[in-house]
This record gives structure tokens, sequence and C-alpha cells, in this order.
């Protein structure tokens, strides 16, 4: 088997699906735009759950995409030789076309066939079935992998080859298991497929090696689910369509192709360990968990920046300042120091290492390298009166742990390694009350989304959606053309809402706007809409997000009085939804803050 280059994997990943009839659907920024319920873009079903749910997706039936991810709530698994908070998810879709036999036997085939893997180290596995649910067995999987094995000569015994597992292994749903799903949230069954290394395993995991076992000897390398229930109050019930969502680790992929079992090692992160190991002085032999944290979080932090994110208190810029600052910290360790100059050399391998897949080196260097420097300037002399004042402390409290957030920019979890460390443990209650008194973030806003995930598509968070239509449209009457949404952020308790324009918002505009938005809920116009082509729809007058990517075919929603006469709607705008059905269900908004947050733009809060 020939080791194949990254870049040499995304286009045979995306040769084969275009030649079984599938179109590239556009991947989505790592802040999901259109999706106010998660911070990050976690898979690459997230931007296709309306179509998942039954709604027709413009581009068709059969789909692809490689989708950058960021799950932050895996931050402390990462140092092991396959875990990360960024990374690629390689997926395919289908949207009610085919289904089970097709999809196993596509991807094993490219595994095989396309990209060389001995299929001898492919192991598989399916859902046991759930009594409580009334979920049975996934048999037809098992005799589909059956034949497949065959077909490669090898016989596929059940506890052998195939092995079948539970809900927590085999079920998936942005949510998890079917007991942790909220209402209204798809889920199915799921078939993975596993490649086999040759390591040793490791009996600290267990007296049998398996393929779902953690020593590192088995690797999960895709995942197709097979998305046909919908969770209701009577339990699931089928969706209208039985669809396939599929979703491989780009990394994973590569590591089984060049039968490296430490992902670390692939060409996806060679330039960023080898930049690591320079400024530092150190080797990856002896450090390797610790590089590995550094090279995962930097790459992640890049890639934040890139996708207009900047390190901050709140939400995703929070994050972006966790990595940050855990890799300077690490660095910390790793060199007895740390400078916020060795971190040039770093960025500089991510952007290299991706060079013509998502950056142009000479374009993006300077900007991305001048953000990751400020922050790490200003968390190092934050970090020298930290620690001083850190070795005074004989006894965390939350307390304490606020106050180094508060004035040395130690966020809690940085605060809870180094104590960690000492064998103490910080009261997070505490600590959360104090926060709280502070007021820095609201807790439900927030807090509730650092667990990553699926916070709600709940009717209140559904109904501030459609009231930002309607704000943006008269923001435009009010204000004039140069109106442009910049963001906006929707939580159950308020939406957010940035724009720019040119005409700075007096008081007595900012109360016009609101009485235009009651006096359309007043009027009970209905919510509907249509795929159609970009063109079309940018001539029509639909609003579209400028800093988004559209395909050919686009939905929009219109917000009017006659879904036959869309032309006079009141508002028409790109979107994925999802919308209430008519405007009275909102009941009535009120703005409760305005503020300006740079130059010519502005910030609505509305509840
Ligand atoms: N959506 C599935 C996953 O994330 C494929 O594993």
């Amino acid at each position: 088997m020939s080791k194949i280059a990254h870049k040499k994997l995304r286009t045979l990943f995306a040769d084969f699906w275009k030649k079984n009839g599938h179109k590239e659907v556009p991947p989505i920024s790592l802040v999901p735009f259109d999706d106010p319920t998660t911070l990050f873009t976690g898979s690459g079903m997230q931007q296709l759950v309306p179509f998942l749910l039954g709604n027709p997706h413009p581009l068709g039936k059969r789909l692809y995409n490689i989708q950058r991810c960021l799950r932050s709530q895996d931050i402390d698994e990462v140092g092991d030789n396959r875990h990360t908070t960024f990374f690629e998810m390689m997926g395919n879709w289908s949207l009610g076309d085919y289904f089970k036999k097709e999809q196993l036997n596509w991807f094993f085939s490219f595994l095989v066939d396309i990209l060389g893997i001995d299929p001898k180290r492919l192991y598989v596995s399916v859902f046991a079935g759930d009594k409580e649910y009334g979920l049975e067995r996934d048999d037809e999987s098992i005799d589909i992998w059956r034949g497949i094995f065959k077909k490669y000569g090898i016989t596929a015994e059940l506890g052998e080859r195939i092995f079948v597992y539970p809900a927590e292994k085999n079920w998936w749903s942005r949510a998890g298991v079917p007991s942790s799903m909220p209402l209204n949230e798809p889920g199915g069954p799921d078939s993975e497929v596993f490649y086999k290394f040759d390591v040793k395993h490791n009996p600290s995991f267990g007296a049998k090696c398996h393929p779902n076992c953690d020593c590192g000897k088995f690797l999960e390398i895709g995942n197709s689910v097979f998305m046909q229930y919908l969770k209701t109050k009577k339990g699931f019930v089928p969706l209208p369509n039985k669809n396939v969502d599929f979703g491989g680790g780009l990394e994973r992929i590569l590591a089984a192709t060049c039968n490296q079992p430490d992902i670390f090692l692939t060409d996806l992160y060679s330039e960023i360990i080898k930049a690591i190991s320079k400024v530092s002085g150190r080797n990856y032999t002896d450090n390797t968990e610790t590089i590995r944290v550094i090279a995962d979080h930097i790459k992640a932090s890049v890639f934040l920046v890139k996708d207009g994110v900047l390190p901050s208190n709140k939400e995703q810029g929070y994050v972006l300042r966790r990595l940050l600052r855990r890799s300077a910290m690490k660095m910390h360790k790793l060199k007895g120091d740390f400078k916020p100059s060795d971190f040039d050399l770093l960025v500089n391998s991510v952007l290299l290492t991706y060079d013509d897949v998502y950056f142009n080196v000479e374009k993006d260097l300077d900007n991305i390298q001048k953000i990751i420097n400020n922050e790490l300037t200003k968390f190092k002399q934050a970090l020298e009166r930290g620690l001083k004042k850190v070795e005074k402390i004989s006894n965390i409290t939350g307390k304490t742990a606020f106050d180094l957030y508060q004035n040395y920019g130690f966020p809690l979890e940085l605060t809870e390694e180094i104590f960690k460390e000492k064998g103490q443990i910080i009261n997070r209650d505490e600590f959360y009350r104090e926060f709280n008194h502070h007021k820095e973030i609201s807790r439900k806003g927030s807090i509730s989304k650092f667990k990553g995930g699926l916070a709600d598509k709940s009717k209140d968070t559904v109904r501030y959606h459609t009231a930002t239509h309607l704000l943006h449209q008269a923001l435009f009457d009010v204000l004039g053309d140069s109106v442009r949404q910049e963001g906006s952020n929707i939580t159950a308790e308020r939406l957010r809402f940035d724009f720019y324009s040119l005409n700075s918002p007096t008081t007595e505009n900012i109360k016009k706007v609101e009485a235009i938005v009651n006096k359309k809920i007043k009027e009970d116009l209905k919510v509907c809409f249509k795929i159609i082509n970009k063109e079309e729809a940018l001539k029509i007058g639909a609003k579209a997000f400028f800093k988004a990517k559209y395909p050919d075919k686009v939905k929009v929603y219109f917000i009017t009085k006659d879904c036959d006469k869309i032309k006079n709607s009141y508002s028409k705008e790109f979107c994925g939804g999802p919308h209430v059905d008519r405007t009275s269900e909102i009941g009535s908004i009120k703005i409760y803050k305005f503020k300006k947050i740079g130059s010519n733009t502005y910030r609505i809060y509305a509840r």
C-alpha cells in the first residue's frame, strides 16, 4: 500500500462521489451563520438538518463535501494518537435516495478499491437495538456486510469481523443516545468501519481488544448513519425519508491509508510538529502528548481566526482564547518559557500545510499571525504576574479561580489543570456564582453552549429567528439601502442582530424599527420558502448574507400576505430555516439594548 498525501485524498474522495452522481454542498464556516443552537460546526450534517427532516435540497438527493469541524468538547481528550478538536469530516448524503446497501458497499469500495487499503484490516460494527425504544437490531446491515466481505474473500463472523454494540456506540444523533435527544430531533442507527493497526493491545484498556477498545489498535474511520427516525412524544417515528448521513475523519482515513496509527505523523501535521520541535528544541518522541496538544490547538486557532473569530471572553472567542492560552501554557512547560513570537512559525506551518486548500499563504499569513501574536503577548504578561500569584495560593477555591480569571486572564480550565497537578479540585459552582455575579456572560446563553452539541431548536429560538428577518427588513425601511447584516445570534431568551449602516441610527429610528416589526407580527403574515436559482433570488431582491458562499440553487424565505405572490413579500431572505408558519406566533418583541460595536456597525438585542 502506498502512502497518499492529504491533497490527493481530497481529490480521490470528490471524484469518487461525483462519479456516483453526487453534488458538492459548499462547506460552511466553523461558526455556523444560520444555526443559533450551537457554537461551532461539529459535523458535516449540521447544515443539512432541514433536508434530513424532509425539505428538498436545492442540489438534489445525493450530496458530498469535506467540512472543517471543531468539537471543543473534546479538548480534554487531545493527547492520544487520534483525538483532536479541529478535524475535517468527509461526508456523503442520501436524502431519501439510496440506503444501507449502496452506502456500505460504496464506502468499503472507496477504502479498498480506490485508496488501496487491505480489506483484511477492516472491521465493522452495527446497532444492537434498544428495547426501551422498541428499536430492533440492524440485521440488514449485518447481512450486507457479510456479502461485502465475501466479495473480498473474507468470512465475516459476528464477534470476529462484524461487531454488535448498543446505542452508546451505534446510534447517532446530534444529541447522542435516544434518551438524550430532545423532541423533534432526527437520529438513527449507524454502522462504523474500523482499521486495525499492528499495535499491541494494551490490557489496561480491558482484557480483550475489540473495535471500540480505546487502546489505539483500532481506529474508527467512518460512520454511516441511517437517519430515518424522529424523536416525538410518542417515541420514534419514521422521518419522511430514509436518509444516509455519512461522516469519516479525513485525518483518520489518511492515517489508515498510510498504515500509520498516529494521525499526528501524517502530512496533515508533519510541518506543524517540525515547527514546534524547532522553536522548543524538544523532540516529538519524548514529548508526544504535549506536542500533540500544541499542534491541535494551534491548528484549531488558525482556522477559527480564518473564519472570523477573535479572542474574547464570550462564546466562540472564549474557546479561541482558551485554545491559545492552553497551547501557550504547554509551550511554557515544554521549553521552560514561551515567547509570543514562537507561535509565528507555528501559524506559518499550519497555513503551509493547507496552502491552496484553505489558505493563500502570502495573503492570509500576516493577519492571522498578528491576531494570534497580540493575544499571546497579552497573555504572556498576565501569565507572569498570574503564576507568581498562583505560587502563593495554598488552597484554591472557586472564588480565587474567578479572581485569576478576571485579573490575570486564566481560563477556569487552565487553573483547574494547574491545580490538578497539585491534587486540588476547584468548586465549579462557586466559580460560576462569582462569574454570574459579575455578569460577564449570561449563564444560559453561553455556558450551556460551551458544552458543545445541541442547545435547542425550541419554539422560542425559532420565533426569534423569524423575528430577525422582520428586523432586517425594518432596518432597511428606516435606515436605507446601506444596511447589511453582519451576524446574528439567537437563544431561547433573546435575539442579537449585528448590522452595518452608513446612516447612524437614532433612538427614534430604533423605536420606529421596533414598531414596524410589531406591526408585521400583528398582520399575521405567512412564512414560506422556495428553492430557486441564486441569480433569480438576487434579482428579486432576496437578501443574502455577504459573508456566506451560496450554491447555485438556494432556499429563500418569504414573509408575505400571500405565498402565491411572493414577489410582493415584505421580507425575502436567503436562509436555511427553521421558521414559524405565521408571524403572529412570534408574539411581540422589544428592543432592549442597542449599541455601536465598530465603525458603522451596530448591535441590537431584542426579546
Ligand atoms: N453525522 C455523523 C457523525 O458525525 C456522520 O459521525
